[in-house]
């Protein structure tokens, strides 16, 4: 899963749930931030150690292994024992931590098109098998459907609501467009899709279809003259996007057992609040074009619509809304409601410090029988990273905090494996864990992207120098000019991967990858083609990129574990919290609302005070070589975060508790800043909900200045 920032203009694109996206315009030269990188960069003896352990011809091979055979959640139990033997060979003591939840699976579907005529037209719903990618052709490979889709029928009219969302529903409203008891045919892109269906089924539609469109492909389309898939770098136009529907903004995890764990004995709770009642299908660009034009020239035009991505790039199409066609949509979605066991594996080496605990974490499962960026080329990353531990605890090093790696299973179903995970282990992961560290989509293409918690931004992005990274030809870049180049802004944490369950609880949190630019091959997010033959051809031939944002990840890990001063940097929230109360201010002076945001600008006065008072301590403990005053602040450093967290949630989500930042109500990826206040006006549009939510933000923000201070 992962973020989609349409919505903010600009971009990050990594992870899984999360959509290919474009990060930022490209230069013709990247010019080396020379002030202070050297090339080659330098490093010190235990770098050196874990860097030249990195070899992309064995990334390649692991990255084989996961990508052929199927490993849709709770399928593949072979391929998690894999997993636990390659870390445990490597010296990290291994195990499957189980858990026993509500899954759905694929029996049957169909889609049937009636023109006013009465004559018909039956897409496939297949992705066509490709010769040149062995996978697609696999007895085993998985149809196209929405995981944790409703059973059901729906036969009606239809109407084009764009990407979906509710203002897309408003608008379609204030067009008098009669949206009750109509089928819903929704762009992909923008919100989580699960949204999209979310919201058709609230404004009384009963069926959703969901269609990918060259319009978000930037220039690598055919009609720009670029081959498609396998000839070249165009989205091949069979392409479906599967995934799930489940209204992720709401709540991650088994939708059965919400805030408590999932064993086969657990309580279960009514689902329908987190999962959809209507049924909903995905399908290609190439079969949604008769779909599509048989609305052209009903209702309003798509340029007349007025709304952002409205209109789409299908040949032939308008983008009409379609009231009044006559055209009519048949759907049905069979599905295996069932429960069963997934497997997360869980791979640690103790540290000398067992109260402080680092974890990176990648998912396993995906769609489709390759998954090669989705998410197994973080998969690939994570046993080559194993590999560099293993050669550096030989040398008789040995970590200062303890190491969990992690392989989540059921992450594309809504972050299921890790969110139960968390569920289980909160008492420790509460006293004990000092960060997260997520890797999703390691590689879709060739530009680097982190989101991570402000006070980790000191340490990604000043070890990026660290690491040389290929970029378009050249090879005397390191990671930190690339990403210079490609903007060099650490996005803000929503949702769409494993990290959102420790970060809503509180724990420091990064999100890492690479992904494709409008000039670069055309990822195939979710499809057969997230393939290893197409890896190997177009998103990273050779895997080099693999090996970069492994040496990246392994060297953060590195640090994280074994640096004498715990490298987050309490202090850096400050200005970040600032950069949102402006634009909290700004939201609130463009509605008629009144709402006193004096308590929030002293609380951030007050944590900016304790975060420079902790960095005085801080400082003194090093210079004095006090060991006990360093220990002090090392805990300091890992549990003020979890004072931002607020214990009954946000707002109609009582799993979501970060204060500071969560996925949009309505995005689902992406981010809104001050959740609680910000959504409480431009959502529930609730004055004295805001105000409300001003007094328990701000004293949040106490809380954590607090933990800094005792
Ligand atoms: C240069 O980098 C080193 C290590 O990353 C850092 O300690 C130092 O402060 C940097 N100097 C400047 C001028 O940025
Ligand atoms: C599990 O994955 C492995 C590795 O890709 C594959 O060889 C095996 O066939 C898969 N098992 C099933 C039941 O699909
Ligand atoms: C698409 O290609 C044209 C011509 O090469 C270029 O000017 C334009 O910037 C490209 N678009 C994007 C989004 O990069
Ligand atoms: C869309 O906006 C344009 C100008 O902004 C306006 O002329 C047109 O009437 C609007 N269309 C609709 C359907 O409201
Ligand atoms: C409808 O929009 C298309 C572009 O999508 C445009 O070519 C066409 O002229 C428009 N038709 C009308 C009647 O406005
Ligand atoms: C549904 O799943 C169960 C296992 O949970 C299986 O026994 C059953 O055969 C499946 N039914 C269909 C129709 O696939
Ligand atoms: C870590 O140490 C604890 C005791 O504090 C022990 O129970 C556990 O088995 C050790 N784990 C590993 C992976 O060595
Ligand atoms: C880096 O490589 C490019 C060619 O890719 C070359 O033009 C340039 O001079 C090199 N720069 C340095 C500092 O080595
Ligand atoms: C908040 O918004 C008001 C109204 O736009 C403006 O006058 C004020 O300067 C803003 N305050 C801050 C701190 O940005
Ligand atoms: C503010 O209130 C006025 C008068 O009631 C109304 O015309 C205007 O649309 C409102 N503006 C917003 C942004 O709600
Ligand atoms: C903020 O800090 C000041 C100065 O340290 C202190 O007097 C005040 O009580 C603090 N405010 C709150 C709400 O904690
Ligand atoms: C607005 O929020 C307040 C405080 O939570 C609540 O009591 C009230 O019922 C809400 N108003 C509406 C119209 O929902
Ligand atoms: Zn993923």
């Amino acid at each position: 899963m992962k973020t989609c920032l349409f919505l903010l203009g600009a971009i990050g694109a990594q992870a899984c749930m999360r959509e290919r996206s474009f990060v930022h315009h490209s230069h013709p030269h990247v010019k080396r931030q020379s002030q202070n990188s050297t090339f080659p960069p330098i490093l010190n003896a235990n770098e050196q150690i874990l860097l030249s352990s990195f070899d992309n011809t064995s990334i390649a091979e692991w990255s084989y292994y996961y990508t052929h055979g199927a490993h849709v959640a709770g399928q593949n139990k072979t391929m998690a024992q894999w997993t636990a033997d390659k870390w445990a060979g490597y010296g990290f003591k291994s195990r499957l931590d189980e858990y026993y939840v509500f899954l759905n699976y694929p029996v049957s579907n169909s889609l049937v098109l009636t023109y006013p005529n009465g004559s018909t037209y039956k897409p496939t719903l297949r992705e066509d098998v490709l010769e040149e990618d062995p996978t697609t052709s696999y007895p085993n490979s998985i149809p196209t459907f929405h995981g944790y889709s409703f059973t059901g029928n729906a036969s009606a009219e239809y109407i084009y609501v764009g990407r979906g969302q509710k203002i897309d529903f408003d608008r379609l409203q204030s067009l008098g467009v009669e949206l009750k008891g109509k089928i819903a045919l929704a762009k992909y892109g923008g919100p989580f899709r699960g949204l999209k269906v979310k919201n058709a089924q609230d404004y009384g539609m009963i069926g959703a279809i969901i269609f990918s469109d060259p319009g978000d492909d930037g220039n690598m389309t055919e009609a720009k003259g670029v081959a498609a898939y396998p000839a070249g770098g165009a989205r091949n136009p069979s392409t479906v996007q599967r995934g799930s529907v489940q209204f992720l903004s709401t709540y991650p995890g088994d939708p059965t057992t919400p805030g408590y764990v999932s064993k086969p004995d657990s309580v279960r709770a009514d689902r329908s609040k987190i999962l959809p009642g209507i049924p909903s299908l995905p399908i290609s660009w190439i079969e949604a074009q008769p779909i599509l034009q048989a609305l052209n020239g009903f209702g309003t035009n798509g340029t007349q619509v007025n709304r952002t991505g409205w209109v789409g790039a299908i040949p032939g199409v308008t983008y009409s809304t379609g009231a009044g066609s006559n055209a009519s949509l048949s759907l049905s979605n069979v599905m295996n409601d069932t429960y069963g066991t997934i497997w997360n594996v869980v791979g640690i080496i103790n540290g000398t410090n067992q109260d402080e605990v680092v974890l990176v974490g990648n998912h396993r499962d995906a769609w489709i029988v390759g998954g090669a960026a989705d998410p197994n080329s973080g998969s690939a990353v994570l046993i080559e990273l194993a590999k560099a531990f293993g050669k550096l605890t030989a040398t008789g090093w040995k970590p200062t905090r303890t190491i969990v790696l992690c392989s989540w299973d059921a992450e594309e179903y809504g972050l299921v494996g890790s969110t139960e995970w968390m569920e289980e282990y909160i008492p420790w992961l509460k006293n004990a864990a000092v960060s997260y560290l997520n890797i999703d989509v390691a590689v879709a293409g060739p530009i680097p992207d982190i989101s991570a918690t402000p006070d980790l931004h000191s340490i990604s992005t000043s070890l990026m120098k660290k690491i040389v990274y290929p970029y378009r030809g050249s090879n005397n870049l390191t990671l930190y000019d690339v990403w210079v180049h490609e903007g060099g802004v650490p996005g803000v944490l929503g949702s769409g991967s494993d990290y959102t369950a420790f970060l809503h609880r509180g724990i420091a949190s990064i999100d890492m990858g690479s992904g494709g630019g409008p000039n670069d091959p055309v990822y195939h997010y979710h499809s057969n083609y997230d393939s290893y033959a197409w890896m190997e051809r177009f998103g990273d031939p050779g895997f080099h990129t693999h090996k970069a944002m492994g040496q990246y990840l392994t060297l953060l890990l590195y640090h994280m574990v074994s640096d004498p001063v715990v490298p987050l940097e309490p202090a850096a929230y400050g200005p970040e919290l600032l950069k949102y109360y402006r634009a909290l201010n700004t939201t609130i002076a463009a509605t008629n609302y009144t709402v006193d945001l004096t308590p929030l600008q002293s609380a951030i006065s007050n944590f900016t005070y304790a975060a420079r008072e902790f960095e005085l301590l801080r400082s003194k403990a090093i210079s004095t070589n006090d060991s006990a005053l360093l220990a002090v602040q090392n805990h300091k450093a890992r549990d003020f975060s979890r004072g931002f967290t607020s214990q009954g949630g946000l707002p109609t989500r009582e799993f979501y508790q970060h204060t500071i930042f969560a996925p949009g109500r309505d995005t689902g990826y992406a981010p809104v800043t001050f959740p609680g206040i910000t959504e409480s006006i431009t959502f529930d549009r609730n004055q004295t909900l805001a105000q409300e939510w001003v007094v328990k933000t701000s004293r949040a923000i106490l809380v954590a200045a607090g933990i800094l201070k005792t």
